[in-house]
């Protein structure tokens, strides 16, 4: 089972003091840590003793949250082991989709509309795949060609042999952690990032190190002294609508950052979930066309429909074959059906863009002028796509926020959750993905939310896409 160093526990905790009694407020953040995922179930929290040193409180208020943590339900205590956090409630089942939650932890959409004509255009062809084994390791080839030729069209010419189908972008970035990171490994992210990249190269046992970026865009001369002192094995990044701050990097900024990997022996893995959410920037190429030894993830889940789950890699040959060997520990392929759907998808690939556009679109504006009206303190840039704005909610602590949201019926997901150490207590991610409605409510509760008192969080863990 994990623990965490008291010093370590410091750092999640960040500024969590809010002028309340101490030990109600260290166990509320202690709590939504646990909910949002950055202290996983079963994780066994520092000797009160250890943690009242560290944090300068008397061993009391320390033994007074954990006590008040264990009557939640939240902690449990075994004597001679520790205290470990625990999900109230018990089994650690994210909630469903229809739990009467506004959900904006996902920045997701509903199917786009040519996503149900093109099941049935599958449902036409699976027939003629019966006859095979159905084990298709490197992916069904037609799909191969589709993708590859995405890529061709975009910028980066790609082979079909170098593309690998995988079943979703996260299934592919733990196929590259397996494979491709080993422990001890120093993994460069940006800071901000998304949660699930961190999480699966912590699982590799990688050490993170950060490369800052915000809405204007990526801090290259902090990446250049990164880069010098740490020489990462791999770096992860999202060039284009970087989720959460939406930020997209510029063509002299792709150059940059594929010569500096190259200096230092650095595997580029640029992950373009988000790549063809434009709202009004214009095309750009893949890295890929910058960087030919770089790795790139994408997928449907954000153009087409998460339920697909339908993703891929494109590698140099090289590497390819590296993760094909590690594929088998992991699954076996991607079932057949849904890739003849996204192959169906990749050819109506222009239909898609311009739907997510418009639903984009709408749900920006509405949301930006919500927030304008509602929190004219708060800062934001107006990104070019993707889908989240990544808001400065100064001086509130969006872990608090989060909190009191919860309880009016929406659910968002807290800055640090996208980042290590505890950074980024005063940012906000809000996806413009939920319909104009939506989102307006939302912002009402979040209105009501940041004039009340906190309460508790939500009981079951949240799934932050
Ligand atoms: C940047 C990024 N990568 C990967 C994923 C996961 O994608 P998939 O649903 O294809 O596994 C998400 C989902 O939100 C994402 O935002």
């Amino acid at each position: 089972m994990a623990s965490i160093t008291s010093v370590r526990l410091a750092r999640l905790l960040g500024s969590w003091r809010h002028g309340g009694p101490a030990y109600a407020e260290l166990a509320e953040r202690l709590r939504l840590l646990s909910v949002d995922g950055r202290l996983p179930d079963r994780t066994r929290l520092p000797a009160e003793r250890d943690l009242a040193l560290t944090l300068g409180l008397s061993r009391t208020t320390v033994a007074a949250a954990y006590g008040r943590l264990r009557d939640l339900g939240a902690l449990t205590s075994v004597r001679g082991s520790g205290s470990y956090v625990v999900l109230p409630g018990g089994p650690a089942l994210p909630a469903p989709d229809a739990s009467g939650i506004l959900d904006l932890t996902k920045a997701a959409m509903p199917a786009a509309g040519v996503v149900e004509e093109c099941y049935g255009r599958a449902a036409a062809q699976i027939g003629a795949e019966l006859g095979g084994s159905g084990y298709e390791l490197l992916g069904l080839p037609r799909l191969r060609v589709a993708v590859a030729e995405h890529f061709t069209r975009r910028g980066a010419a790609t082979d079909p042999e170098q593309v690998l189908i995988t079943t979703g972008v996260q299934h592919g970035l733990s196929l590259i952690a397996r494979a491709l990171v080993a422990p001890g490994d120093r993994a460069a992210v940006e800071q901000p990032t998304y949660p699930h990249a961190m999480d699966t190269l912590l699982a590799a046992k990688a050490r993170l190190v950060g490369i800052p970026v915000s809405p204007g865009g990526w801090d290259l001369e902090a990446a250049e002294e990164a880069f010098a002192a740490a020489s990462p094995t791999v770096a992860y990044v999202m060039p284009d609508f970087q989720n959460p701050t939406g930020a997209s990097l510029a063509p002299e900024g792709r150059e940059r950052l594929a010569r500096l990997a190259e200096r230092h022996g650095t595997l580029l893995v640029a992950d373009e979930t988000t790549a063809l959410l434009d709202i009004r920037r214009g095309p750009l190429a893949p890295l890929a066309a910058w960087s030919p030894t770089s790795v790139t993830l994408g997928g449907l889940s954000k153009l087409a429909w998460g339920g697909l789950r339908i993703g891929w890699i494109r590698a140099p040959r090289s590497v390819l074959a590296r993760l094909a060997q590690a594929r088998p520990a992991l699954d076996l392929g991607t079932p057949v059906f849904e890739q003849l759907v996204a192959a169906e998808l990749l050819a109506r690939e222009d239909l898609l863009v311009a739907e997510r556009r418009t639903r984009l679109a709408a749900g920006l504006d509405t949301l930006t002028g919500a927030l304008a009206e509602g929190f004219p303190e708060w800062r934001f840039t107006q990104p070019d796509g993707g889908m989240a704005v990544w808001a400065d909610c100064s001086p509130l602590s969006s872990s608090r926020l989060v909190v009191a949201a919860h309880a009016r019926g929406v659910a968002l997901t807290a800055g640090p959750r996208f980042g290590f150490d505890g950074a980024f207590e005063h940012r906000l991610r809000l996806p413009f993905t939920a319909s104009p409605e939506e989102l307006a409510d939302a912002v009402a509760a979040l209105r009501a939310a940041s004039t009340s008192r906190s309460a508790g969080p939500a009981d079951a863990p949240l799934i932050t896409v």
